[in-house]
């Protein structure tokens, strides 16, 4: 089920408009207003019943829906397609109180009172059972409402928990994953520093109190590491539990739970398996650089084979959790709600509605203010965008970004990858992907992110940033990959283990060393500040962080470290297998490299950017039969001239241009272009 024709209105499809909406908070008599203030922001899509559980069921025998009956009723009268949560992202408090199970137990080891919110334990059996038994109640009770389009189970899954039916639960999801005890002890290595288990229970979570130092050091890799495996799986299926109790009652409905981008608590591509269609909340930093944003909208992208997404929240305005929350500039919302749907988003929504008046949220943008009225510059931007979106219709909805590049991204291998003691602490996975990624960005190249699962054969490069873990037969895949004549390139530290964090022996990089025809003898960490550096095509470039000392065994040394004791050996290697090549960056480089790099890679593989590159203006495509739709994103405060290639239509402004035109784009301006295909 895709998310193309969510809503619906007035007899066309278009991009749902609108967000988190919580009328509870607020006295009757405002929701009129609400009401009339929604219609004229082309507000057509609410997003209701996020944090209602207390109020829906006052304990643990009694339901009470007549509120939330006013307000779908509400919403039905005015027009509003809704997005229904089920609520169950922060227990009741009475639930609290009458079963401190469903508490979470922190990283330190203490047991949470009642309080904030995301802090249900998922493997307390009280809460798996009236969470899922709520959503059940609510699909029962609104299943019927032809406005109702979505499910959105719970809200930003996340956090941890380490108390004792954790515990228990881990020792089960172990025992179905290894079997025997002994195939425990050989995936974990217990032999070493005594850690021998011969019962299950003996096995105790890891965290403060066992194996961990701090968050992110342990000294047993592979139980950390299964700990997050299971934690993420834990929450799925409180997911699921919801999932399948909404589903029993409204097959038709699509179910979907709003992610975080490059989350690194949850495997997303394994939950992405069990979403109807992906939705995401996008909270840039105000230093967030906007490739920062592109690439959290790809990986969304790619989660689902590169089905369209929703953008589920981002601030109209502002923020409240950062240190300092600067608003956004006029016009930035605007440019960062295309910017999701320039990278497939089919949907445009927002926290929240209403500011409220209370607790750490009510300095949090929102589309109506404080003051309560349309009097105010972020309720004009949305309001202009409304119409923008409305008067657009559906054109882009469904369409499809195609990309011929892609980045492999594996949740195992960051967890891994950062829990790692040596070869240095600043090795960060999303450090290494962010700079393959820019370079793509920056060069207007449509990239796709997909997991190690997928195919890479439809693309002509895949890149795989600091693949450190390479499980069972990944290996093969990429050899055939390369062997029909794919590029492939992989970093420094990596094929180093397998999928239980074990070394594989017999030279670095394990598993890929056929590959890319190299060995890794030795790995140098620089500390911060301390550079060595090569040539590569003539021109210089620095090696930073980790430098691989290889001995080539079939590739061709492409470029040399130039100081050291291992000044002269090979810093980059190629090698010709079959058909293709495989490329090995020994070293960190700067951002200059990576588009270099990249640029000559594409080149090789004949493809071209959507658009030449300009300063700041980012440039995507989306398709569909008929047209290409190409969005342009002045990331600047200056306007910038774009050279019209081919004839078409500006869809926002209605106006059309010929090739050769030249057209003004404003500082932070979007420019939606269609260009029909020619039919033969
Ligand atoms: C998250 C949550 C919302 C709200 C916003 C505030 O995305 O899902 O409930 O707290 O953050 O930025
Ligand atoms: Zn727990």
């Amino acid at each position: 089920m895709s998310t193309a024709n969510l809503i619906k209105t007035s007899s066309r499809f278009k991009i749902p408009f609108g967000g988190d909406y919580n009328p509870e908070q607020w006295p009757e008599e405002i929701w009129e207003e609400d009401m009339r203030l929604f219609k004229l922001a082309k507000i057509d899509c609410v997003t209701l019943n996020v944090f209602s559980w207390a109020a829906l069921q006052p304990d643990e025998e009694t339901y009470d829906f007549e509120k939330l009956d006013r307000i779908m009723d509400m919403a039905e009268r005015n027009g509003l397609h809704v997005i229904l949560a089920t609520s169950t992202a922060a227990h009741p408090a009475w639930m609290a109180r009458k079963y401190p199970e469903v508490l979470r137990v922190n990283f330190s080891g203490m047991r949470r009172k009642f309080g904030d919110r995301h802090n249900s334990c998922p493997n307390s059996p009280v809460y798996r059972k009236y969470s899922k038994a709520l959503a059940g109640k609510l699909a029962e009770r609104y299943g019927h409402y032809h406005n109702l389009i979505a499910w959105h189970i719970n809200n930003e899954y996340g956090g941890e928990c380490y108390c004792e039916n954790c515990e228990r639960a881990f020792r089960v999801w172990l025992k179905e994953k290894y079997g025997t005890i002994e195939k425990l002890n050989q995936v974990w290595n217990t032999g070493f520093w005594g850690h021998t288990f011969y019962d299950w229970e003996e096995i105790v979570a890891p965290n403060l109190l066992s194996e961990h130092f701090e968050e992110n050091r342990t000294t047993f890799q592979g139980i950390s590491l299964d700990y997050r495996r299971f934690f993420s799986d834990s929450l799925l299926e409180n997911y699921r539990a919801e999932y399948e109790a909404v589903k029993e009652i409204t097959p038709d409905i699509p179910v979907t739970t709003n992610l975080m981008g490059f989350y690194k608590p949850l495997d997303y591509q394994k939950w992405a398996k069990y979403m109807d269609f992906v939705s995401w909340d996008n909270y840039p930093n105000v230093d967030t650089p906007p490739w920062g944003s592109a690439m959290c909208h790809d990986l969304m992208r790619g989660l689902k084979g590169g089905q369209p997404f929703v953008l589920m929240e981002q601030t109209p305005s502002v923020c409240n959790w950062l240190p300092y929350n600067a608003l956004k500039r006029p016009g930035v919302m605007r440019l960062q709600s295309y910017q999701a749907v320039a990278h497939g988003a089919d949907g445009v929504l927002f926290f929240q509605m209403r500011r409220s008046i209370g607790a750490c949220e009510k300095y949090h943008g929102a589309v109506i203010d404080h003051g309560g009225n349309e009097n105010t510059r972020v309720f004009r931007e949305v309001q202009a965008l409304g119409q923008e979106l409305a008067a657009l219709g559906g054109e882009t909805l469904g369409t499809r970004v195609s990309a011929r590049a892609a980045i492999v991204v594996d949740w195992d291998n960051w967890w891994a990858l950062e829990y790692s003691a040596g070869p240095s602490t600043d090795l960060k996975y999303l450090d290494e992907v962010g700079r393959y990624y820019q370079a793509f960005y920056e060069l207007n190249i449509p990239v796709d992110f997909i997991s190690v699962e997928d195919k890479p054969d439809n693309y002509d490069v895949v890149i795989l940033p600091l693949l450190y873990m390479v499980k069972d037969g990944y290996g093969q895949i990429l050899k055939d990959y390369v062997e029909k004549g794919g590029c492939l390139v992989t970093t420094f530290f990596s094929g180093i283990v397998d999928e239980h964090d074990l070394v594989v022996t017999g030279g670095y990089p394990g598993r890929l060393k056929d590959i890319f025809g190299i060995w890794v003898e030795e790995s140098d960490a620089l500390p911060p500040g301390v550079k060595n550096g090569f040539t590569w095509n003539g021109k210089h470039y620095p090696a930073e962080l980790l430098c691989d000392i290889m001995h080539m065994e079939g590739a061709q040394a492409r470029a040399e470290y130039e100081s050291d004791f291992y000044a002269g050996t090979p810093a980059i290697a190629c090698n010709r297998l079959g058909d293709g090549r495989a490329w090995y960056v020994g070293t960190r480089s700067s951002e200059e490299f990576y588009r270099d790099f990249v640029r000559e890679l594409t080149g090789d593989a004949g493809i071209e950017g959507v658009w030449d590159s300009i300063k700041d203006v980012e440039v995507t495509q989306r398709r569909s039969r008929e047209s290409w739709y190409l969005f342009f994103l002045n990331h600047n405060k200056e306007s910038a001239e774009i050279c019209m290639k081919a004839e078409g239509e500006s869809l926002l402004d209605g106006k059309a241009y010929k090739a050769g035109d030249r057209v003004w784009l404003e500082g932070n301006g979007v420019m939606l272009y269609r260009v029909k295909m020619e039919r033969n």
